[in-house]
């Protein structure tokens, strides 16, 4: 399945053990690679799954984002990890770390951190990012390793589906796996489902799960996070367009669609829309693909859904875990909560 396999050798006194090895997998392994865009913008409404988002340039956007002012996710997870990564340490012990989403893995070192403690002296931590952005994952794995010499990274270049197929074997005795930024909130209840089962077959009992999500709070806030001053998140927004044309050979129109964001309250979800500024036709050339855009019409190119703490931790118990512990920020705006596969 793999069709590109590198190693690289960044400490020359760890030349005997690689200590980052990236491995891209085969992006159509379960389905033809542009088959979910295809099947989105022929649907009514018309939607693009938000992986399309992550190019290089999208995954340096989401990055500014998370230092925005509006955008509190990002901090305050940061400060909930910050507080809880000891005792999260002592709760997980030895374990390989498998991070899904990793993205830029900054608040993946407070966890490193605390893992680190419970490894035996010298031994390696394998931490194994898994990420559609091959852009993000270079970086962050080289960032890492210079910031902790014992750390071996074995990054998957796939989406969750084919890389958690694809781990390698345990160093350790526990795995510890780890979604964080609310991502799990860009799933729609269908798609959270399948999520949390190919997370349980990939664990065992005794294994653990650490899940970082956003909580209902004043639709004000929220609305603000995904509308910021800046205009970052509407870059964004149209650097997903961007990216569709270079990937497969399109057409659409920067200028002609404008960014949309907005709190539907029924579905306890932020949705992000591009809206057509007229009537238009756009195309996909290398995915033989033509459709037409009334104006005003728009494609969701993203929800961000907003939990109840215990909803969330029914959804996750009723595939085989149990909480072990959970954590939330003064406000009670953001929740972190550890599971334990049973
Ligand atoms: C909202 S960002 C979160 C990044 C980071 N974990 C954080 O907390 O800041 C989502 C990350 O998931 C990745 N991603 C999105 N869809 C994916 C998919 N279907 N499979 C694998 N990675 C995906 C993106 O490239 C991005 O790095």
């Amino acid at each position: 399945m793999d069709h590109v396999q590198r190693a690289h050798f960044p400490h020359h006194q760890l030349q005997q053990q690689p200590q980052i090895i990236i491995r891209a997998l085969d992006v159509g392994a379960l389905e033809p690679d542009g088959a979910d865009a295809v099947r989105g913008l022929g649907a009514r409404p018309k939607t693009l799954p938000p992986k399309y988002f992550y190019d290089a340039q999208g995954s340096r956007l989401f990055d500014r984002i998370t230092t925005l002012p509006e955008y509190y996710l990002t901090r305050t997870e940061q400060l909930i990890l910050a507080d809880c990564a000891r005792r999260l340490g002592g709760l997980v012990g030895p374990a390989d770390l498998i991070e899904l989403g990793a993205g830029s893995a900054r608040k993946t070192r407070l966890v490193i951190d605390a893992l680190m403690a419970q490894a035996a002296l010298k031994a390696p931590l394998l931490y194994v990012p898994i990420d559609v952005s091959e852009a993000a994952l270079e970086e962050a794995a080289a960032g890492l390793v210079a910031a902790f010499p014992r750390l071996v990274v074995s990054a998957l270049v796939a989406t969750y589906e084919t890389g958690l197929a694809a781990l390698p074997p345990r160093l350790a005795p526990r795995r510890l796996m780890m979604f964080l930024g609310s991502t799990i909130g860009n799933l729609d209840p269908a798609e959270s489902e399948a999520f949390f089962a190919g997370v349980a077959r990939a664990l065992e009992p005794g294994d653990a799960l650490l899940l970082g999500f956003d909580l209902v709070k004043t639709p004000g806030v929220i609305e603000a996070a995904y509308n910021d001053a800046q205009g970052v998140t509407a870059a964004f927004n149209l650097n997903m367009l961007r990216h569709l044309n270079r990937r497969f050979d399109g057409d659409f129109d920067l200028g002609r669609f404008q960014h949309r964001a907005f709190f539907n309250a029924e579905a306890s979800q932020i949705e992000m829309h591009l809206a057509s500024a007229g009537a238009q036709f756009v195309r996909l050339r290398k995915l033989g693909f033509a459709t037409r855009f009334e104006a005003g019409e728009t494609i969701r190119t993203e929800i961000s859904r907003k939990f109840r703490f215990g909803d969330m931790a029914a959804a996750v118990e009723r595939h085989g875990f149990a909480l072990a512990e959970r954590w939330r920020d003064d406000q009670q705006w953001f929740a972190v909560a550890l599971f334990r596969r049973v």
